[in-house]
């Protein structure tokens, strides 16, 4: 009796209480949406839909009870996202169309059919080639992205690479400029037929300690010199090979990552606004430092799911002596982050589970000697990203 009571209450205080002038934007669940339109009836209005989001607005003064009422029934605290205004709601929700599609949608439809071409060229690295590129990018100083060892360390990377893809006319090096500080990003292009793009990526700085880290030692071997090192192999074994791509391969060795992913942040909102066709992002990042638990750990969120199992299908059947399984970072931990924000399809093969995986990241300590012995733990990623590669391609 009292609770229908309260319901009668309740029901009348939300039918009749004072509208307010500006209508409050909020994003909501679709179930909450449908469950909650029975209960404000016309004082909830619905603009657009994206995916399981509604973008709603409602008067302030229902407020309170729609999160008294998202409680009751779904058990959610809030359990809906509050827009500063019209304009800030509808870009919110645009952006999460983009998100939640390039972690869920399927992009290409994902085949195994060119084993001869991988196995041929996944039998050619070398963990040795891996070894000595991170010992020379350990080398500098550190890696910072406002530091001048942090700028030369780039345009080391791109050099290094040019020499790779010398001989090769489809080939092209370019350095990708940042408005806001002097380390560029590196971009190799090996233009294909078609211009679906297919990227390899990870990021070039480095960085040590909580203050003072333009200057401070870090030589990052593992975070990251260990997955700019494994695409140089991976670079080095393709154009051996003389593989001529169909879809046009990009490597990336991105700047600034370490303060936010910016560097891989402004090149994915550019492919993005210029409506690149973006097929495919494999980010490395950390692969030389092997944990107990798998061989190669996938990182779950922030990535595509359905990319994500095409490359644990990869090993399954490139790469059948490695264990693998799902990790989550709980955050954008990585470059990877950046394209799933622009709207594309990323995936991170990471060296370890996250409680597994290296202690001395951003320390001094991150160096060579205390990574896998002629970095068979790196030639394992090398060798998956050859088999990625070639079978997207
Ligand atoms: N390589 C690290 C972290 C990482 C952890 C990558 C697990 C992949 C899986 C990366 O360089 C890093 O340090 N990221 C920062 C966040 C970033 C946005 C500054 C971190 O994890 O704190
Ligand atoms: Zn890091």
């Amino acid at each position: 009796m009292t609770s229908i009571l309260t319901s009668l209450f309740v029901s009348f205080f939300i039918l009749f209480s004072v509208q307010a002038e500006e209508p409050i934007y909020l994003t909501i669940g679709e179930d909450a949406y449908a469950k909650m339109s029975t209960i404000f009836g016309e004082r909830l209005v619905a603009h657009e839909k994206s995916l399981d989001t509604v973008l709603v607005s409602i008067d302030e003064a229902a407020i309170p009870w729609l999160s008294m009422q998202m409680h009751k029934e779904f058990k959610r605290c809030g359990g809906f996202f509050w827009h500063e205004d019209e304009n800030e709601a509808y870009a919110t929700l645009e952006n999460l169309e983009s998100i939640l599609q390039s972690q869920k949608a399927l992009y290409v439809e994902y085949e195994i059919n060119k084993q001869s071409q991988v196995i041929e060229s996944m039998a050619l690295i070398e963990g040795t080639q891996i070894s000595s590129t991170i010992e020379e990018l350990s080398a500098f100083h550190n890696r910072y992205y406002t530091s001048a060892s942090g700028a030369e360390a780039t345009e080391f990377i791109a050099q290094k690479w040019r020499n790779l893809v010398a001989h090769r006319s489809d080939a092209s090096v370019e350095l990708f400029r940042h408005g806001g500080w002097p380390q560029a990003s590196v971009i190799l292009t090996i233009q294909g037929v078609s211009d679906e793009i297919i990227i390899v990526g990870g990021h070039a700085d480095s960085t040590a300690g909580f203050m003072g880290q333009a200057r401070s030692r870090a030589p990052g071997a593992d975070d990251n010199a260990s997955g700019i090192a494994t695409m140089t192999e991976v670079i080095r074994v393709l154009m051996g090979q003389n593989y001529r791509p169909q879809k046009t391969l990009k490597f990336m060795a991105y700047a600034a990552e370490e303060v936010g992913l910016r560097g891989s942040q402004e090149i994915a909102q550019l492919y993005q606004r210029e409506g690149r066709q973006v097929i495919g992002v494999l980010q490395l990042d950390m692969t030389n430092f092997p944990g107990p638990s798998f061989d190669i750990v996938l990182i779950s969120d922030f990535t595509n799911a359905e990319q994500n199992a095409f490359i644990g299908s990869l090993v399954d059947q490139y790469l059948p002596e490695l264990s693998w399984g799902y990790d989550r970072c709980g955050y954008a931990c990585s470059d990877h982050a950046s394209w799933t924000r622009s709207g594309f399809p990323a995936s991170i093969p990471f060296e370890a589970t996250n409680r597994e995986r290296n202690p001395h990241i951003h320390t001094a300590r991150d160096t060579l000697d205390r990574l896998s012995a002629d970095s068979s733990h790196a030639a394992k990623f090398a060798r998956l990203a050859v088999a990625y590669v070639i079978e997207m391609d």
